[in-house]
């Protein structure tokens, strides 16, 4: 069995890791893996591999920055001989970003079959060009495996037959459980002993440049108090950049992206996590990080109704004022959503291949 994965851009690598690992260890399965070069900084990308122990892609089609309609486009037809030429069995696509969309669209069109790692995930916010990536493909896929029970119910009332879905648990997390060992070498000696960790990168959040200073300015208020520490997506510099906003100061540290490792090292520390991360929202549910979500909705709502996570919507008021809780102590109480536990991967991978009877049988 020929598998082929795609990965385009920072949040597919760790979701990509472990389903490539546990499918190495299927006997008779051959993998391709495929970059679509949507992320191709060093920080954003090759660190990623090294770190996740992700072999070197097969093939990367290099395509780089451009509008949603280019990258869109560039990708798809690059894709389109990789697969005449490869002809897998099944491409696996993660998550939804626009490589995912892309890759999927041009199988469905020569009718390879398609599974969709992170699937039925909705914001129900159709502003958002990756709720846009997420129907899409969940409409074109032949196999789509959710990571929590909200996924199998939206994809019931979009009408996807019940027998392509398949509650497989959450990849990310298989990846955290396997690095997290690793973190305890990759604290900074000069990491404060409370402080506040910032992600912000969704164009909600930096594209209005008078919203994205009017965070940087309270997170500088923050900051007077606990320590902000901020590693900044290229996305993001690039508008700050542009707005000629420097909200650097003495404890607001404004840094360059992080590599998974020594991001995750500052999360399993942090008193508050303030983010608009898709996966950082997960990521600190699992470590019980209280973390503060700066929109207005969520496709992942297990991590707030389960986890520790809270939404404080474009509002600088409820940030300053969940920031204050948390440092009086009062913190929400999460606990961990059904089968983030670490071993999602090895059910794709019997899924895949066939032999999820197998290991259903053996395990009962
Ligand atoms: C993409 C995903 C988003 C995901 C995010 C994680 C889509 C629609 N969006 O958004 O869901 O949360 O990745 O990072 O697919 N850039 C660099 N170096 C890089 C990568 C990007 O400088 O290695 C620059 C690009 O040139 C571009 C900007 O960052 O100007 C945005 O990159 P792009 O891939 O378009 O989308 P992201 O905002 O990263």
């Amino acid at each position: 069995m020929h598998i082929l994965h795609v990965v385009g851009a920072r949040p597919n690598f760790m979701k990509a890791a472990p389903v490539y690992a546990a499918l190495a260890a299927c006997s008779g399965v051959t993998q391709t893996l495929v970059h679509s070069g949507q992320h191709y900084d060093f920080n954003m990308s090759d660190v990623f591999f090294q770190q996740l122990g992700l072999p070197a892609p097969d093939i990367n089609l290099q395509i780089g920055p451009g509008s949603h309609a280019r990258q869109t486009a560039l990708i798809m037809s690059g894709f389109e001989p990789v697969i005449l030429d490869k002809k897998p069995d099944l491409v696996v696509v993660y998550g939804d970003v626009n490589s995912t969309v892309a890759t999927a669209l041009v199988c469905a069109k020569l009718l390879v079959p398609v599974a969709h790692v992170e699937a039925g995930l909705r914001s129900f916010d159709r502003t958002m060009p990756e709720e846009i990536n997420r129907v899409l493909t969940d409409q074109i896929s032949s196999l789509l495996l959710t990571p929590s029970a909200d996924g199998n119910e939206n994809l019931a009332h979009e009408g996807i037959a019940a027998e392509k879905v398949h509650l497989v648990g959450n990849v990310m997390i298989d990846t955290l459980v396997r690095m997290l060992p690793q973190t305890a070498t990759r604290i900074p000696a000069e990491l404060p002993s409370r402080y506040a960790l910032v992600t912000l990168h969704r164009p909600s959040n930096v594209d209005d440049t008078d919203w994205l200073g009017s965070i940087l300015n309270e997170l500088s208020n923050i900051s007077a108090e606990l320590p902000v520490w901020f590693p900044v997506h290229p996305r993001t510099r690039e508008r700050l950049r542009h707005a000629q906003i420097n909200g650097h100061n003495g404890t607001l540290r404004l840094m360059d992206p992080l590599p998974y490792l020594d991001f995750l090292a500052l999360q399993t520390r942090a008193t508050v996590v303030i983010t608009d991360s898709g996966g950082i929202q997960e990521e600190t549910t699992y470590l019980g990080i209280p973390c503060l979500t700066v929109r207005e909705n969520t496709e992942r709502p297990i991590t707030t109704t389960m986890g520790t996570n809270t939404l404080v919507g474009r509002s600088i008021p409820r940030v300053r004022d969940e920031v204050k809780r948390i440092l009086r102590g009062e913190t929400k109480n999460g606990t961990v959503p059904p089968l983030w536990d670490g071993k999602a991967s090895e059910r794709i991978a019997a899924i895949l291949t066939g032999k999820q009877a197998a290991v259903a049988q053996s395990s009962s």
